[in-house]
C-alpha cells in the first residue's frame, strides 16, 4: 500500500517532529513526512527538517493580522500543493477553526502534553505539580474544534517524583511523547483506527482509559 503523505505543523523546536521524521525513515513505516509547515519563520524545527532533506513551508499568521479565514486558506493551498493525506499537530501553537479542523476530519492528530482529558489547554505540568497529580503523561488524540478533546489514539503515563520540578515532569514526559506520536500516526496511517461515539478503537478494541493507565518511567 502506498505510504500516507502527512505534514506535521510547528512552531517551536520540533522533537517531536524529529520523532516523526526518524520514525518514517523506516521504509516500511506506513507514512512519510512530506512536508513541515510553520507558521514561524524563526522555528528551529525547520533547520531540523531540512537537515533531513523534508520539504519545509513558512505560512507566517503574523502577514495576517485577524484574518484567521485567510490564515488558514493559506495553509491548507500549501497542504494541497504537497497532496498532504494527514496533519499531525506537534507543537503548533494556534488555535484552528472549525471550518478547517471539519476538512481534516479524522486526518489531522494533535500531541498534548498531559493525559487527556485532565489538564486540556497550557502549562499542563505546572498545573499537574499544583494540582499534587501522583500520575501525569501525554495524549495523541485527532483533532476536533473544541481544544484538546478529540478521541483519543494512544496515551502513556509517567510517575511524578516527590520534589519534581516542572522540567523535571516535562522531560520525562516528552520521552513518552516521542514514543507514542510515530506509534499513532502509524496506527492510524495504517488505517487501523476507527472512531466510534468519540471514542476510538484501534483493530476494533477500545482504546483504555486514561485511569487505566500504568506509569512507564523511562526516568
Ligand atoms: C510538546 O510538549 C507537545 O506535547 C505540545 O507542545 C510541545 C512541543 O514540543 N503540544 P516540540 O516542539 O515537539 O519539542
Amino acid at each position: 500500500m502506498a505510504r500516507k503523505r502527512a505534514a506535521i505543523l510547528i512552531s517551536g523546536r520540533g522533537s517531536n517532529m524529529a520523532a516523526l521524521i526518524e520514525a518514517a525513515k523506516d521504509k516500511n513505516y506506513p507514512a512519510e513526512i512530506s512536508l513541515v509547515l510553520s507558521n514561524r519563520p524563526d522555528a528551529g524545527g525547520l533547520l531540523v527538517a531540512q537537515a533531513s532533506a523534508i520539504a519545509t513551508e513558512v505560512v507566517d499568521h503574523t502577514a495576517f493580522g485577524k484574518d484567521r479565514a485567510g490564515f488558514e486558506s493559506a495553509l491548507q493551498a500549501v497542504l494541497e500543493k504537497h497532496r498532504i493525506d494527514l496533519i499531525c499537530l506537534a507543537g503548533f501553537m494556534r488555535l484552528l477553526t472549525a471550518g478547517f479542523v471539519s476538512q481534516w476530519q479524522g486526518r489531522m492528530i494533535n500531541i498534548h502534553p498531559a493525559l487527556l482529558p485532565e489538564f486540556k489547554g497550557l502549562d499542563t505540568h505546572k498545573r499537574a505539580l499544583d494540582a499534587g497529580a501522583k500520575i501525569h503523561g501525554a495524549t495523541v488524540h485527532f483533532v476536533v474544534p473544541e481544544m484538546d478533546s478529540g478521541p483519543i489514539i494512544a496515551q502513556a503515563a509517567v510517575a511524578v517524583h516527590p520534589g519534581d520540578s516542572e522540567e523535571a515532569l516535562a522531560a520525562r514526559v516528552l520521552k513518552v511523547e516521542h514514543r507514542i506520536y510515530p506509534m499513532a500516526l502509524k496506527l492510524v496511517a495504517e488505517g487501523r483506527v476507527q472512531i466510534k461515539k468519540d471514542r476510538c478503537l484501534i483493530d476494533g478494541v477500545p482504546v483504555p482509559q486514561a485511569s487505566e493507565l500504568v506509569p512507564t518511567d523511562p526516568g
